[in-house]
């Protein structure tokens, strides 16, 4: 036996190539792979674009820290403020890391402009925003927390969608900030409605409320545009971004506006690896691709095409079909680890969210051809479990 920690319980494959949708496992078998490493690998695997910049970087420069000025961060931090809603841009490693920025930038703002009286940060039940102490502590699934208390305190959870139970807490006057996924990823496929997500910003706009959007699923295109606010017409105050950022390099990142970005003044935050040149270089190549005109527009389309005939596939069944563009999946009751096996045995990769939901998640650059494929894999799987038409 390795002498690797045993905190995940790993399915027993091992691929040792990908390309495109599809990866190859050690003994030559090829799936189509509609998970993508949890919705970092967005635009699929080896992307020829990408490889060749992190090939050339690699070749230049990888790392200098951040006690050194590094241009190819200072234009990724442009690019993301004007792709966002032109905040100020800090790197760091993971989504974790992200949402821990995040947090303590809502703190040290929320701190000195407010004596520490506003130092409650509200977020969702059933959310999920990483394993460090304060984003598992902000995170709403007890499965998380399960074994690691004492939690840390400043959070309360509050039912999503429910403006009164968000006013209740907001009248309270000691709240600072929101944290909210717009779509939860891992928490199953659970979109916020459009009237709550603009009440909410309309809300804490008004008393200078932090609102924190976790994009870090729902960014870099998966939900048909780079981010997924844009959809609703709302901003928020603080974002925090990682998974397709950088296509599989490790990448995180936090935007805020600028008069908020500025609290976190030099000294008081930082990261040894965060924005080197290497991830850099992948997340430009990644920008690239997704600003080309149109790319967006195709990810919509494929998307309400994938969704639609998952529809017609499970009509009539107990499982129903959620998501949004290519941020889909299924919820099958009580057989979803049965699901996602028989899915496997087939030859399509995707994966679990929740307790009952399956998430359906391809490359954005995915063909129809490839689509059908995974439609047919996806109605035999379920057509052997005796669910589908
Ligand atoms: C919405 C959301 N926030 C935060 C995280 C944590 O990201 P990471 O695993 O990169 O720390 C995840 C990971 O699944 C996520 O989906």
């Amino acid at each position: 036996m390795s002498a690797i920690f045993q905190n995940y319980a790993r399915y027993p494959l091992t691929f040792v190539k990908g390309e495109g949708a599809r990866l190859t496992d050690e003994n030559g078998r090829v799936f189509l792979d509609f998970g993508c490493g949890i919705s970092v690998v967005n635009l699929g695997h080896s992307h020829p674009h990408v490889t060749k910049a992190i090939q050339e970087q690699a070749a230049t420069l990888i790392h200098t820290s951040n006690l050194y000025r590094n241009p190819l961060q200072e234009q990724l931090a442009d690019r993301l403020s004007r792709c966002g809603f032109g905040g100020d841009v800090f790197f760091c490693n993971s989504g974790a890391e992200a949402n821990e920025a995040a947090l303590k930038l809502a703190r040290i703002y929320t701190n000195k402009k407010y004596d520490g009286k506003r130092s409650r940060v509200l977020t969702l039940q059933n959310s999920f925003h990483g394993r460090t102490y304060m984003t598992l502590s902000a995170t709403g699934q007890e499965k998380v927390k399960k074994g690691f208390e004492p939690i840390m305190e400043c959070f309360t959870h509050i039912r999503g969608g429910d403006f009164g139970s968000f006013l209740n807490e907001v009248k309270k006057g000691d709240v600072g900030a929101v944290i909210l996924e717009i779509v939860q990823g891992e928490g199953g496929l659970e979109m916020l409605p459009r009237d709550y997500l603009v009440e909410v910003s309309e809300y804490c706009a008004k008393y200078d409320i932090l609102l924190i959007l976790d994009e870090i699923q729902t960014g870099f295109g998966r939900t048909g545009d780079i981010f997924a606010y844009k959809h609703y017409g709302i901003t928020p105050d603080i974002m925090t971004l990682a998974k397709g950022i950088a296509n599989g390099v490790p990448m995180g990142a936090v935007m805020a506006k600028h008069e908020v970005a500025e609290y976190l003044s030099a000294g008081t935050h930082g990261s040894t690896f965060g924005g080197n040149y290497l991830a850099c270089a992948a997340a430009h190549a990644v920008l690239d691709v997704m600003t080309e005109k149109g790319f967006m527009l195709q990810v919509r389309e494929k998307g309400d095409w994938f969704l639609g005939k998952l529809a017609e596939i499970f009509h009539q069944t107990e499982v129903t079909v959620h998501g949004t563009a290519l941020m889909s999946g299924v919820k099958v009751p009580g057989r979803q680890k049965e699901f996602i096996e028989n899915c496997m045995k087939n030859g399509l990769i995707v994966i679990p969210a929740g307790n009952d939901v399956v998430r359906i998640y391809p490359p954005l650059t995915v063909t129809y051809e490839e689509l059908e494929e995974g439609l047919a894999l996806i109605r035999k799987s379920a057509s052997e479990m005796g669910i589908g038409d």
